[in-house]
């Protein structure tokens, strides 16, 4: 087995820097809004990883049936020799794909991405050991920041599944996914998975779970708060809520105060009031048709070669090129 190796791009100074930042600007605005990036510290990467086991959180494991059927298709498309993945988190499914890739004939490195270390140190560690063939390096970093620090070496493939993309809204996702058109050489490929609209209670189900793994995860934002920014929010004094928005396509994730509530933010040294029923948003998970989410990657300068989706129509995998 190769050694994995790990590149750490955002220091904890770095981040507790953007994590000011945007609670500054986040919970001063009408509505007030967090980013979804800092839920995702150890403990809420590994609350993710229970959501994905919920009987009402289809997108992972319909993912997953996806991969198990067409990875070697994928594979024989994208011929990847360096397979990059973005917000990898445990790297479960994409091993699927690396036993494609590899079964190809054409990998040879395998570069998780993360923003959250210890999912990234986790995953690193597991995928060189399963797989001693392949060169496994690591990058922490943020993909909406920092796509050239990715190695090259090789034909790439960036990877990016889960629904990922639809955490960021219209015009971050326009520009992140020219950022990524830009970055790869002409015929070099990107494959995305992404949640396809269905129906409204599937998909409030999918992000309001009756043992409330989700609520845990949506309030762990208040918790890092609290640790990094010494916040002093009560976090019963929050209800999680998710509300499917159909105009936009997506769904909300709200943290709603159930009384008055007055937060003292000491690091910041600013605090933060809320009227009973206010609501931080914490998240949007948009979802998409197959032909919108292929207008968009037409736009941002890719060529879609093809696509497939699940036999209940609830989630796409698209393979696009560069042009
Ligand atoms: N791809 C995995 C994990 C999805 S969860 C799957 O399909 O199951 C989303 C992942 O993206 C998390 O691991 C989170 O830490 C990471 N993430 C969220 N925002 C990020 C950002 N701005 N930069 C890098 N990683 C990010
Ligand atoms: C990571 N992302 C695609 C998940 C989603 O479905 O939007 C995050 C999540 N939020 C609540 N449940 C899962």
């Amino acid at each position: 087995m190769n050694e994995p190796t790990v590149d750490v791009y955002l220091k904890p100074q770095q981040l507790t820097e953007a994590l000011r930042d945007d609670v500054r600007i986040g919970l001063t605005s009408i509505p007030k809004w967090l980013p979804p990036k800092w839920f995702y510290d150890a403990h809420g990467s590994e609350l993710f990883e229970r959501i994905t086991t919920l009987p009402e959180y289809y997108p992972t494991r319909t993912e997953r049936e996806l991969l198990q059927r067409f990875s070697g298709e994928i594979a024989s498309l994208a011929r990847p020799e360096v397979l990059v993945e973005l917000g990898s988190g445990s790297s479960e499914k994409t091993r699927l794909l690396l036993d494609a890739a590899l079964a190809e004939g054409t990998l040879h490195t395998y570069v998780p991405q993360d923003v959250s270390i210890s999912a990234l140190e986790d995953a690193t560690q597991q995928i060189a050991t399963e797989f001693p063939a392949l060169t496994v390096h690591g990058v922490v970093s943020d993909f909406t920041e920092s796509l050239h620090h990715l190695p090259g070496g090789g034909c790439r493939t960036i990877v990016f599944l889960g629904g990922t993309l639809g955490n960021m809204v219209p015009a971050e996702r326009a520009e992140f996914l020219s950022g990524i058109a830009n970055v790869l050489e002409s015929g070099e490929s990107l494959v995305l998975g992404v949640g396809l609209v269905t129906d409204t209670d599937t998909l409030v189900a999918a992000y309001d779970d009756r043992a409330g793994v989700t609520a845990e995860f949506d309030k762990n934002v208040l918790r890092v708060l609290n640790r990094e920014l010494q916040a002093d929010f009560v976090l019963d004094d929050f209800r999680h809520v998710a509300v499917w928005d159909p105009a936009n396509e997506w769904i909300e994730m709200r943290l709603r105060a159930t009384r008055d509530v007055e937060v003292d933010i000491r690091g910041l040294g600013m605090s933060v009031s809320f009227d009973a029923e206010e609501f931080v948003r914490t998240e949007i998970s948009a979802k998409f048709t197959v032909d919108g989410i292929g207008s968009e990657l037409v736009d941002a300068g890719f060529s879609v070669e093809k696509s497939w989706v699940d036999p209940d129509n609830r989630f796409a995998l698209l393979c696009a090129t560069a042009m």
